[in-house]
């Protein structure tokens, strides 16, 4: 593997590998840090803003003893705010570093510049495309509080039809056994039938489904997200049909199984309410924390 641009490219063999270095990451973190990727530079470059997988792409590369160079809000603060494309922006940068992190505000950005780049890129979140990364650490983190993948249920709910990270996870959870997928979401924002397309060609159990409440009696897995404003461009009456409809609150966790987890990629807004935050089932904090794990593992198996 040499470029990380989707979700698809991995198998379960490279995935259970992958878990076995983000277990190894967790105690190399604990005993402060490793020089494996000393020398090694990391590129980020950000047309989006980002919280989670940019720090935590920069705090893996220096935990591993490699150098960060960065670009947030590149829009506006790289060349492209000149007029330079993507391509130009990327053979670049490949001349200054050894791996280069992209998100984009564009679907397929990534595999636009993978077709021009001899340096690894990794897929930070491309539009409404895809955002791998944000899904192994899911299914690592599915693995870890529940112990398993295989046989799991799990409920997709709020912005489907824009949420990178649920088409991500949707093709990660294709590759197990007898795991069924519920998509909650508000009508303007259904999941996309090119997904349920790939679901039906693997043979992969789904369903679509209007109570959150009752559906959430019976999954391991409450993956909530974000209705996303900034994808609806004008289009406000739509957003404005599909913010609040789904709310995880204590009502809800109240009928939740004992053993079930609440996942979130984050950030939220108010479609987790706060007051769920101190049930041992909100995993959405442990989770942005395996990011790093996941994020170092990746480092390692791209760069060594
Ligand atoms: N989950 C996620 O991608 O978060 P950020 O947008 O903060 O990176």
């Amino acid at each position: 593997m040499k470029h990380v641009i989707r979700a698809q490219q991995f198998n379960k063999k490279v995935l259970s590998e992958l878990f076995s270095i983000a277990q190894e990451m967790e105690i190399i973190v604990k005993s402060g840090g490793s020089n494996v990727l000393a020398h090694r530079v990391m590129a980020t470059l950000f047309y989006e803003p980002s919280t989670r997988t940019r720090l935590s792409f920069e705090s893996a590369m220096q935990k591993l003893g490699g150098e960060v160079i960065t670009t947030e809000s590149a829009r506006e603060f790289s060349s492209s705010a000149k007029g330079e494309t993507l391509e130009d922006t990327i053979r670049v940068i490949e001349g200054y570093a050894d791996v280069i992190v992209l998100r984009h505000y564009e679907s397929g950005a990534a595999q636009r510049a993978a077709e021009v780049s001899d340096t690894p890129i990794i897929n930070a979140g491309d539009g409404a495309g895809q955002h791998p990364t944000q899904a192994l650490l899911d299914l690592y983190t599915i693995k870890k509080e529940l112990g398993k993948i295989d046989g799991i249920s799990i409920a997709m709910v709020g912005d489907l039809a824009n949420g990178r990270t649920t088409r991500s996870l949707t093709y990660l959870l294709g590759k197990y056994d007898n795991v069924k997928i519920y998509f909650v979401a508000p009508e303007v924002v259904r999941m996309k039938r090119d997904i349920e397309a790939y679901l039906k060609r693997h043979k992969i159990k789904f369903f679509e489904e209007e109570n959150l409440k009752k559906i959430c009696k019976e999954v391991d897995v409450v993956y909530q997200t974000r209705i996303q404003r900034e994808r609806f461009g004008e289009r406000i009456e739509d957003y404005e049909k599909a913010h609040g409809k789904y709310i995880i609150d204590k009502e809800i966790l109240d009928v939740m199984k004992k053993k079930a987890i609440i996942m979130h990629p984050l950030p939220r807004l108010d479609e987790i309410k706060q007051e769920v935050d101190s049930d041992s089932r909100a995993a959405y904090f442990r989770q942005a924390q395996n990011g790093l794990y996941i994020r170092m593992a990746l480092l390692k198996m791209l760069l060594l």
